[in-house]
């Protein structure tokens, strides 16, 4: 059963402990206005720690993934509105982003259609992105006559080799599915049709892993990136050590189920989660 928003902007169904989340204005092809990011922020926080959510995949109803920010809502109805209406409407959209970097649950962008500027905010804090051949990425800021804001200038250069980030943001050009994989703003790219299968396919993999070594394993790879070494091995010792407040027995089961039951290897999968329930 489909769940709409108040306002209609944002739609999921849980089917299976997968949350099929959508931008939910087609007929805007999916641009995100103060509303759509108020209901967004508000479905993510309803959805992030339920027992029957255990992954999140973001979707767009219609021929969209997202289009960006609303030129009309969010930026020439809310600029005469003064500093705190912008900074407001800043804080709704980056703020159910950062919400999404460190979502508890595994994330994936199913990237369906076109996805532009601020579209790529979501993009980035998806910790995958799976994107239809058929699809059409762009940084169009400039295009409109801005730079590349709300963090896409950053997303471009954390997903993109140097050249490739510059030559996307200053050309303003589209890129299909395809170059998107080739050029690493997605994982992987196919025909439109077989999109949802494939994330789903992904998706059950994730739930079968261990959900904390999961939030710890994802969070590492966002922390890592911006430390030295010495500093991102100090950090993986604590954060493991954190993780066994939560989970001490999930790594211990692991090891139990390979060396003294021999029913997996974990080289070539995961161990069983029910079994230790059992
Ligand atoms: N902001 C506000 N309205 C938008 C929008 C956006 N980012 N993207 C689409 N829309 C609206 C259009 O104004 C149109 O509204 P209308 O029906 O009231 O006229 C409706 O959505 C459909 O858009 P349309 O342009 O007719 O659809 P299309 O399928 O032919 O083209 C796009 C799709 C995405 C290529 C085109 O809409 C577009 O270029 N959008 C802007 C993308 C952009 O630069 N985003 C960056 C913002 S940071």
């Amino acid at each position: 059963m489909t769940t709409l928003s108040p306002k209609g902007t944002v739609a999921y169904d849980i089917i299976g402990r997968i949350a099929w989340l959508r931008f939910n204005r087609p007929e805007k092809r999916n641009c995100m206005s103060p509303t759509l990011n108020q209901e967004m922020g508000d479905a993510l926080a309803e959805l992030e720690f339920r027992d029957d959510v255990g992954v999140l995949v973001l979707s767009g109803e219609g021929t969209s993934w997202s289009a960006g920010m609303d030129l009309k809502e969010y930026f020439r109805e809310t600029e005469p509105k003064g500093l705190g209406a912008v900074r407001q409407a800043q804080r709704e959209s980056y703020g159910w982003w950062r919400r999404l970097r460190w979502y508890q649950k595994p994330t994936i962008a199913m990237v369906n259609g076109w996805c532009f500027g601020g579209g790529y905010g979501p993009l980035f804090a998806c910790d995958l992105a799976f994107a239809a051949e058929e699809a059409q990425f762009g940084l169009s800021e400039i295009n409109w006559g801005i730079l590349p804001g709300g963090g896409a200038t950053k997303v471009a250069l954390e997903l993109m080799p140097f050249r490739r980030a510059m030559y996307h943001a200053m050309m303003g050009e589209t890129i299909d599915g395809t170059t998107a994989a080739q050029w690493g703003l997605v994982n992987e790219a196919m025909p439109l049709a077989a999109l949802r299968d494939r994330v789903e396919e992904v998706a059950q993999v994730l739930l079968k892993k261990n959900p904390v070594a999961l939030k710890a394993t994802k969070d590492a790879i966002r922390r890592v990136g911006e430390m030295t070494y010495d500093n991102a091995e100090d950090y993986l010792v604590r954060a493991q050590e954190a993780a066994n407040s939560f989970d001490n027995e999930g790594r211990h089961e692991g090891i139990r189920q390979f060396i003294d039951d021999k029913t997996y290897k974990p080289g070539l999968g995961t161990y069983d989660l029910e079994k230790r329930k059992a």
